[in-house]
């Protein structure tokens, strides 16, 4: 199967709402999770949506998804772990428990703040997972990438053609996503943050995909004001 994970598990702590966390904002009419959700609901590929949010949420996030994308849409929620990491794992659990362990499946782990994910970067990220096991959305640096050790001095200056800044989805044949996770010594476990970089350890190879300049994360209050003029558009 085909299935998408939005990582919503966050509480939005740089952007700084007191009501809600970030992806329960409005963008244009509806919250940004909504938006977000809808962009693979609607990928004809796609056959199953899991959104992962914090507990205290669980129930707000089922009636605005069902409000806006109907009862019986193929959606799923679930609550998210306490990293980013933890939410993902609960989401590699949830494949396995509802639609089995030894089937293959793809898994597409998208940030639920980022509502301007494409059609075609869907469909690249599906390609790219089924053929190569594991795929990054990226886009080319602009900004030269400054490396430093310890915040005050510049250790090195990489090559800016060779730098890229990762976006979402980051894409997994689900049963190897499981054998590599599995493979993780305590040390390494909190140490990779990144599933892809989980993958680049152990000399298996992710694909880039490529991103879009607007396929935006909201952190901050300034990125939400993007977001609406994006929307404008
Ligand atoms: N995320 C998640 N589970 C967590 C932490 C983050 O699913 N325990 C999700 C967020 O909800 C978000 C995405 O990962 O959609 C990207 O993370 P980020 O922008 O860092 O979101 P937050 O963790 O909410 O923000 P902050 O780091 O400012 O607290």
């Amino acid at each position: 199967m085909i299935l998408a994970a939005i990582l919503a598990g966050g509480t939005g702590t740089r952007f700084g709402s007191a009501s809600m966390p970030k992806q329960f904002l409005e963008l244009g009419s509806k919250p940004i999770l909504v938006h977000t959700v809808e962009k693979f609901l609607v990928h004809p590929a796609v056959e199953h949506v899991a959104v992962l949010t914090p507990r205290a949420w669980l129930s707000h996030s089922e009636s605005i998804l069902a409000a806006a994308c109907g009862a019986d849409a193929a959606v799923t929620v679930l609550e998210g772990g306490e990293t980013r990491n933890g939410t993902l794992r609960r989401a590699l659990d949830f494949v396995e428990e509802r639609f089995g362990k030894e089937q293959a499946h793809t898994l597409l782990t998208h940030d639920a703040v980022r509502p301007f994910v494409t059609h075609r970067i869907i469909s690249d990220n599906i390609e790219a997972a089924q053929t190569h096991g594991a795929c990054d959305t990226v886009i080319a640096a602009t900004d030269t990438i400054v490396e430093s050790e310890d915040g005050r001095f510049i250790s090195s200056i990489p090559e800016r053609r060779r730098m890229f800044q990762g976006q979402t989805p980051q894409s997994f044949d689900a049963k190897k996503l499981r054998r590599l996770m599995d493979s993780l010594s305590p040390a390494e476990e909190t140490a990779l943050t990144d599933a892809c970089k989980i993958f680049a350890l152990r000399g298996e190879p992710v694909a880039l995909v490529n991103g879009e300049t607007n396929n935006i994360k909201i952190t901050y209050p300034y990125d939400l004001q993007v977001a609406q003029t994006l929307l404008g558009d």
